[in-house]
């Protein structure tokens, strides 16, 4: 049989449904020019569930009931999910040689609790343990600490918990790391590489909509990573989120956001600014 030569389409009126709900649950901001990144997007779901379209797709969630069943792959397919390892690296060297000190002074010997709050496939979260790793070899011995992944996709938290990455992927990670922290595949041919186990025990990952009223997550956390996430956001749900978060740090703890996100952060009840992406919570702060 030959391939169907057009395609259906995403009509404007379906995509404004399904916009409305992506804003509503998951507080991604889908504005009409993506009409055509979603449409791409959704189109291999519509296929493989026999659909000629998204616009059938969208009427089966809607009107069919099948939008339950299909919710989270809907989430997990128009959640934008680019990451790398030490992104924005100047972050990792002011987690290391400012906020960390600060911190072990206050903290003494009990491990840091670091969140990496919108942690997709867990390039960021295997970051900071790297770099924290570094510190307990170094400057820092004995130096201990727990990470927190979170995410509301499932598909990047499979990623992220199986810890496996493409070898290119880890090229942002200095050589002398990358050997330390990482395995190599045993066969050769796969070019990947593996976090090692002892990185990976340091880290937990679970399933957590920065939209929900309030985060199961321990209030006495020493450093929040919240980047390139909130740019997807409405101002209003920006300022919500964060001082959700920010209510989960430690007074003396730090909040990082993506360099394109700083003014989110601009006006922070009990956070003062320790850089130009960079907060810290004031002493006394709820
Ligand atoms: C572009 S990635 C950023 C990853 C990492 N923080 C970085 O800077 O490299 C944004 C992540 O936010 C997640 N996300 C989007 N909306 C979310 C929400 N409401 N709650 C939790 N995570 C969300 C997406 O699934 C995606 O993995």
């Amino acid at each position: 049989m030959l391939p169907d030569l057009v395609q259906e389409g995403l009509s404007e009126r379906r995509f404004r449904q399904l916009a409305s709900l992506i804003e509503a649950e998951v507080g991604i901001r889908l504005p009409l020019v993506k009409r055509t990144m979603v449409e791409g997007r959704l189109r291999k779901r519509a296929m493989a569930l026999g659909l000629p379209g998204v616009d059938s797709y969208c009427r089966a969630l809607f009107e069919e009931g099948l939008l339950d069943a299909e919710y989270q792959d809907v989430v997990d397919l128009v959640t934008t999910n680019k990451t790398d390892f030490f992104r924005e690296a100047d972050h990792f060297d002011i987690l290391a040689n400012t906020a960390v000190p600060v911190l072990l002074e206050a903290r003494g010997t009990r491990p840091l609790k670091v969140w990496s709050a919108a942690a997709s496939t867990g390039a960021e979260a295997y970051t900071i343990a790297m770099v924290l790793a570094e510190l307990a070899r170094g400057p820092h011995p004995g130096l201990a600490f727990r990470i927190l992944g979170t995410d509301i996709s499932t598909q990047v938290l499979e990623v992220a918990r199986r810890a496996i990455y493409p070898e290119e992927m880890l090229s942002p990670v200095p050589p002398e790391m990358r050997r330390r922290y990482t395995l190599r595949a045993l066969d050769p041919a796969r070019r990947e590489l593996r976090i090692v186990p002892e990185l990976r025990q340091a880290v937990v990952f679970r399933q957590l909509n920065l939209m929900t009223a309030s985060y199961p997550v321990d209030r006495d956390v020493d450093v929040v990573f919240c980047r390139n996430v909130l740019i997807y956001f409405e101002r209003s749900v920006q300022q919500a989120v964060l001082e959700r978060l920010c209510g989960h740090l430690r007074p003396g703890g730090f909040l990082f956001v993506g360099h394109a996100e700083t003014s989110a952060g601009a006006d922070l009840p009990g956070m003062r600014p320790a850089g130009s992406t960079i907060w810290q919570k004031v002493e006394g702060a709820a």
